[in-house]
């Protein structure tokens, strides 16, 4: 399974992707406005940090201003992938890209029939928001189950991409599942690292090699 981190703080990317520990990279209009940068900008950096893919979200939802937007992002950098809302407008424009030739990620997914129409859009990525739907008491990783069994049935090539996470047990239930991808906030990504026997260990080999008075030369 592939890691996205999902974020606009260029600080976060650059230290994760220096560790090697992510594929690529989401943002969203929410998450622009955090960055409090202009998007372009934002997102020219950030493809300069990492080769990966880089989701940048249209701010339009019509057709006409999608293609607009999305042309633009497109043309910032060679591993944009343009984001789209789940909405009417938003496969149409994924459909136009997808025969364009452009990468897309269709986004604000929240039922399995949603994640289908997205695949026969010719969707890249389909973003089903794990997080937000354990938020109303849904089963949101019952969603990325059902995305698997039906592109497996059919054979569709879009990836899923779990949205919205925001566990390390998320992460988990996701690769289990079989996700292409987790997007998940720097911060849940790091914590992934951590374990308190993994620290306790270490704590205890670093004192016996003191004790053992050795140097590796
Ligand atoms: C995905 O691409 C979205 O940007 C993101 O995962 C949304 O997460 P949130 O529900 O925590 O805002």
């Amino acid at each position: 399974m592939k890691f996205f981190v999902d974020t606009g703080d260029i600080a976060d990317i650059r230290q994760l992707q220096d560790a090697g520990l992510i594929d690529g990279v989401t943002t969203n209009p929410s998450l622009v406005l955090k960055a409090n940068r202009p998007i372009k900008d934002l997102l020219k950096e950030i493809c300069e940090v990492t080769d990966g893919p880089v989701s940048g979200e249209v701010a339009s939802i019509e057709f006409d201003g999608m293609m607009r937007e999305g042309k633009i992002l497109a043309g910032i950098a060679s591993n944009i992938v343009v984001k789209l809302p789940l909405t009417l407008d938003g496969l149409k424009a994924c459909r136009r890209f997808s025969d364009e030739g452009l990468k897309t990620n269709v986004t604000l997914c929240f039922s399995a029939n949603q994640a289908l129409l997205a695949a026969k859009a010719g969707a890249t990525y389909i973003s089903p928001f794990v997080g937000r739907l354990d938020d109303i008491n849904v089963d949101g990783m019952e969603l990325v189950s059902d995305i698997r069994r039906i592109y497996d049935n059919y054979g569709f090539k879009t990836q899923i991409l779990a949205a919205s996470i925001r566990t390390a047990n998320q992460i988990r239930t996701a690769a289990l599942l079989g996700a292409d991808v987790c997007t998940v906030p720097p911060a849940t990504l790091r914590a992934l690292v951590e374990h308190p026997l993994t620290l306790k260990g270490l704590d205890a080999f670093v004192k016996d090699w003191a004790a053992a008075g050795q140097a590796i030369e």
